[in-house]
C-alpha cells in the first residue's frame, strides 16, 4: 500500500496512511514522507506502536539525528533517555512526575510558549518527531502554527523589513517571559544566544516562512525593547486561529514537523499526570546566518 497523506480539514498539517513505522521504509515511503513534508510541513502518523529503537530506525532512515546534550536543565546523570532522544516528557529518570517546583519542570514549560526546536542552537534543528507514549486524560495538546502563510498574509512594507532581519536566540530569553531568571553562570554561558535569519526560504518549494520563535529575544543592531515589540507583534500576527493546527494525542501517534516552516507549543494538562512524549530530531543542513564573533 503506497503510503498516502491526506489534509485534515482546512489545517495546513495532513495524517498519513499505508505505513507501518515499526518496519523498514522502501525509498518510495522515505521519498513520499519528504514530500509530503515539503508541502504540508506536518504530518500526523496515527497507531504507531513504536520502541525507541522503531522511532530511532525511521528517524535515521529520514536523515541525521540532532542529539540533545546540555539543552534541558537535566544533570547528564539526571537523563530518562539517550541523548538521541528529547526527554520532554514531566519525569525524572525513575519515571516519577517532577514536583510541581522542581526547578527542570519549570524551566520546560518554556515549551508552552510558541517556538520552533533547537533555534537557540547555531544549527537549527531541521524536523522533529514526537511520539506519545503515555498521554494525560485531559489537555496537553500540541499547536502549530504555519510560517508560510503567515508570512504570505504580511504586508509588503513588513516583508521588506523582515527580509535582511537578523535575530538572537537564546532559551534564556524564552524563559525570562515566563519569569524564569535564576540562571547559573555554567547555564548562561551553555545558553547563550545564537544568530538566526528572520526569514526563511524553503530550500525544496522556494516558499518564504517567518522564523520565529520565543527564544528570539533581540534583532541584531535594534533596541531591545523595540526588537521585543516588533517580534511579538510577529508572534501575534503568526499565531492567528486561522495559521494554527492543534493536535489532540491518542496514544501511539507520531506527529512529525519541520521546525524551519512552523513553531509549535505545548498546552496545559494536570501537573501530577504522567505524559511521557519522546522526542528525536532531525539535524539542520547549517547555520541560517554568520555567527557573530565570539
Ligand atoms: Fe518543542
Amino acid at each position: 500500500m503506497p503510503v498516502l497523506t491526506r489534509q485534515i480539514g482546512p489545517c495546513f498539517a495532513a495524517e498519513v496512511e499505508g505505513v507501518d513505522l515499526t518496519r523498514p521504509l522502501s525509498p518510495d515511503d522515505v521519498a513520499a514522507i519528504h514530500a509530503g513534508m515539503d508541502r504540508y510541513a506536518v504530518l500526523v502518523f496515527h497507531d504507531q506502536p513504536l520502541d525507541d529503537d522503531q522511532q530511532l530506525a525511521f528517524t535515521r532512515s529520514l536523515g541525521d539525528i540532532e542529539h540533545a546534550i546540555g539543552t534541558s536543565l537535566r544533570a547528564p546523570d539526571e537523563y530518562r533517555l539517550p541523548t538521541s532522544f528529547a526527554d520532554v516528557s514531566n519525569l525524572d529518570k525513575n519515571n516519577r512526575v517532577f514536583a510541581r517546583d522542581d526547578r527542570r519542570r519549570l524551566f520546560a514549560l518554556g515549551n508552552r510558549l510558541w517556538h520552533s526546536d533547537s533555534s537557540f542552537k547555531v544549527v537549527p534543528a531541521k524536523y522533529s518527531l514526537l511520539h506519545a507514549r503515555v498521554i494525560p486524560s485531559k489537555g496537553g495538546n500540541t499547536e502549530f502554527a504555519d510560517m508560510r502563510a503567515a508570512y504570505d498574509a504580511l504586508d509588503e512594507e513588513i516583508k521588506a523589513e523582515v527580509a535582511d532581519l537578523v535575530c538572537e536566540h537564546s532559551q534564556i530569553f524564552s524563559r525570562q517571559q515566563l519569569g524564569f531568571t535564576d540562571f547559573t553562570d555554567e547555564e548562561r554561558e551553555r545558553f547563550k544566544p545564537v544568530r538566526q535569519c528572520l526569514l526563511r526560504v524553503h530550500p525544496v518549494t522556494g516558499r518564504k516562512s517567518l522564523y520565529l520563535s520565543s527564544h528570539a529575544g533581540g534583532i541584531v543592531g535594534w533596541p531591545v525593547p523595540e526588537a521585543r515589540a516588533f517580534l511579538r507583534d510577529l508572534v501575534e500576527h503568526a499565531t492567528q486561529r486561522q495559521f494554527v493546527y492543534s493536535h489532540r494525542w491518542r496514544a501511539g501517534d507520531l506527529v512529525m514537523w519541520d521546525n524551519r516552516q512552523t513553531m509549535h507549543r505545548a498546552r496545559p494538562f494536570p501537573a501530577h499526570e504522567p505524559r511521557d512524549m519522546r522526542r528525536t530530531t532531525l539535524k539542520g543542513d547549517g547555520p541560517t546566518v554568520a555567527q557573530a564573533a565570539a
